[in-house]
């Protein structure tokens, strides 16, 4: 087990390039989408100032599925282009909702969730599912931290074999 107890700084940049390191160390050496996606949303809950709910969501028969996740139980189905998650898949864009109260068609699976960041996962050019993140406070993610994030969901993404996970995906 590689050690995550690290100290994250206050520079932003610095501490997202600290845990892409730590990501990358995490998921070196095992394509196992389940293991990897549970050590990865472990790894982001603890790295990650005032969020409350950080997981995944798989494309299985055509919908999104819920994954491995860290946080309150959540929506098992979302229709692709439902939701945050479901737009993130039908426009194949991360999503950056400083609010989510303002986002036409939210799901709102934690009461608590203010803003949400929802970032597509992919595997040879098809959306294979999602990487989403959610914070009590309005406004938590910036442009900053979507980039920063979207390298670490490109490390989730190329660590993982979704070869198992495909014929099911979309
Ligand atoms: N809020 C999401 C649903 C998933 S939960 O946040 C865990 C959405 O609107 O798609």
């Amino acid at each position: 087990m590689k050690d995550i107890n690290v100290q994250y700084s206050e520079d932003r940049v610095q501490s997202y390039s600290l845990l892409l390191s730590q990501m990358k160390a995490l998921l070196e050496g095992e394509g196992d989408v389940t293991a990897n996606l549970s050590n990865a949303s472990a790894l982001l809950k603890e790295a990650l100032d005032h969020i409350n709910w950080v997981g995944f969501y798989l494309m299985k028969n055509g919908k999104l599925l819920l994954g491995p996740f860290q946080g309150k139980v959540a929506c098992v189905h979302i229709e692709v282009g439902k939701g945050v998650c479901g737009t993130a898949v039908l426009e194949n864009r991360t999503q950056l909702v400083t609010d989510v109260h303002l986002f036409p068609g939210h799901i709102a699976c934690d009461s608590a969730s203010s803003s949400e960041l929802v970032i597509p996962l992919r595997s040879r050019d098809r959306v294979v599912g999602v990487l989403d993140i959610d914070s009590p406070l309005i406004g938590r993610f910036d442009s900053v931290d979507a980039s920063e994030i979207e390298k670490i969901a490109r490390v989730i993404e190329e660590a993982c074999d979704w070869q198992g996970e495909l014929p099911a995906g979309r």
